[in-house]
């Protein structure tokens, strides 16, 4: 079912008490202004804090994310954690093809398409990230690009693996830069990512697919990204590391 997302991306960043210091101070933010969020809430933290947080967070609301899993299902994979065992201490989410890992770990759409279905495998819901290079947005093969990202990760998968999926549009040039992409050019992007979704998985499941910009959304632009009719929220880096600023981007949902 189509959901209005919050979800944080903290990246490598925080100690385990630093994290869960953080996570303390959003629900007291929470509790003492009464807010009732109208979005689902997401964190995705380092492997090392899923298990603490999740803990953590059992009698709320707030979903744990990872940030990535292993392409492989076990074995000798030195340093590599897997789809499974992210389940195991508690998370219900993974983020996935993040630009990150694509840029520095050198990912393909190919080990993104591995991982989303390991995840899903796994009963982990996947937020697959895709976006543009500045270079891409300004020779405009953008929606080229970005298509492509789609189709070679995910469109191997069946209706009802689709169904599960979430996609975050992220457009490098906006991560962590403070430029962000205008409402316009997000709401261009998401129309475009429903129509193909429509065109290969059909209009049901496409309306229900939730689509969450980012690229450095904070508290000052989140109300106008997220009343654009196809933007369902927010994959959130930088402001979500900051409570009051992580809590105003939910409010503005
Ligand atoms: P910033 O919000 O810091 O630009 O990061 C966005 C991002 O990469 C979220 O995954």
């Amino acid at each position: 079912m189509r959901k209005k997302i919050v979800a944080g991306n903290w990246k490598m960043n925080t100690s385990l008490s630093e994290g869960v210091r953080l996570i303390d101070e959003i629900k007291t933010i929470i509790n003492q202004q009464s807010i009732k969020p109208n979005c689902e809430i997401i964190v995705g933290v380092p492997f090392t804090h899923i298990y603490a947080i999740s803990q953590n967070l059992k009698e709320t609301s707030i979903f744990v994310s990872a940030q990535n899993c292993s392409e492989h299902e076990k074995g000798a994979y030195t340093g590599e954690v897997s789809a499974s065992m992210i389940k195991s201490v508690g998370a219900s989410f993974c983020i996935l093809g993040h630009s990150e890992r694509r840029q520095y770990h050198a990912e393909t759409d190919e080990i993104i398409g591995k991982k989303i279905e390991l995840a899903l495998k796994n009963n982990l819901t996947p937020i697959f990230c895709c976006g543009e290079t500045l270079e891409i947005r300004e020779n405009n093969t953008y929606f080229k690009l970005v298509n492509s990202q789609i189709e070679n990760a995910l469109f191997n998968l069946s209706d009802e693996e689709f169904s599960k999926i979430i996609i975050a549009y992220e457009p490098v040039w906006a991560i962590g830069t403070g430029l962000t992409a205008s409402p316009q050019q997000a709401q261009e992007m998401h129309y475009n990512i429903r129509e193909l979704v429509g065109s290969k998985y059909g209009n049901n499941i496409a309306h229900n697919l939730s689509i969450l910009y980012g690229g450095s959304c904070k508290p000052s632009n989140a109300k106008e990204l997220f009343s654009n009719p196809d933007v369902d929220g927010g994959l959130i880096g930088g402001a979500s590391l900051k409570a009051n600023d992580f809590v105003e981007i939910i409010k503005s949902m």
